[in-house]
């Protein structure tokens, strides 16, 4: 992993391996190179604690917890507020609605993590992280992007359909059409030779549109 003061207000692409760095969580100090070996990890920020959107999105994730964890994926939320703010706000949500916030959050209040990982768009906010999503496998590569504004909240559906779609594109080298859900076909890839195509075309076991546009189920 790169050095954290390499990366300081680059925004991470899809494909660069997640930059790396320290910080305070609710679940005490991590090293995120250390965190959640051999697990996908979902690392999203929040623009404030004990604000609205954010406690439903947090309550979200938290209520998903057990699908995360079939999924093989560790959560990881951030924002900039101080650790003692992040465990009032756990507790009073916990205390208000029973739910509570069971992963680390990150204490970012000197910003570092936010600005490495482009979570501070300062047309937005100057002060507030905007609600990112970062997806990244095992092998800590970023592999999926989300950013929302502070007035939208996320679409935990779209989160774990994306999340499964990744790791099902990953497992059986196939891509997803529009609107994909585990149990749809999904698309076979296309050929790349004319003898491949003369073979797709010959294929019957697929659901073709034509060589390049073929489904099947897996
Ligand atoms: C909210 O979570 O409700 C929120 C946070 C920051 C700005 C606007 C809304």
């Amino acid at each position: 992993m790169e050095p954290l003061e390499n990366k300081v207000n680059v925004m991470p692409r899809i494909g660069d391996q997640a930059p790396d760095f320290e910080a305070v969580t609710t679940k005490g100090k991590i090293r995120f190179s250390e965190f959640a070996k051999g697990k996908w990890t979902l690392l999203f920020s929040h623009p404030a604690d004990f604000t609205p959107v954010c406690t439903t999105e947090m309550s979200g994730f938290a209520q998903q917890k057990t699908k995360f964890d079939a999924l093989n994926t560790e959560l990881i939320g951030l924002s900039i507020d101080s650790i003692h703010s992040h465990l009032a706000w756990v507790n009073n949500v916990r205390e208000k609605t029973g739910v509570y916030f069971d992963f680390p959050i990150i204490a970012d209040i000197d910003m570092k993590v936010a600005k490495l990982y482009g979570m501070l768009q300062p047309n937005e906010s100057e002060t507030a992280a905007v609600r990112a999503v970062f997806f990244i496998d095992p092998s800590k590569k970023i592999r999926l992007i989300m950013y929302y504004p502070l007035n939208v909240g996320r679409n935990m559906d779209e989160i774990l359909r994306t999340l499964e779609a990744l790791q099902f594109s990953d497992k059986h080298g196939v891509a997803m059409p529009l609107n994909w859900r585990k149990g749809d076909k999904v698309i076979i890839p296309p050929p790349k030779s004319l003898e491949e195509m003369n073979e797709r075309l010959a294929d019957d076991s697929c659901e073709r549109v034509d060589f390049y546009l073929c489904k099947k189920e897996i």
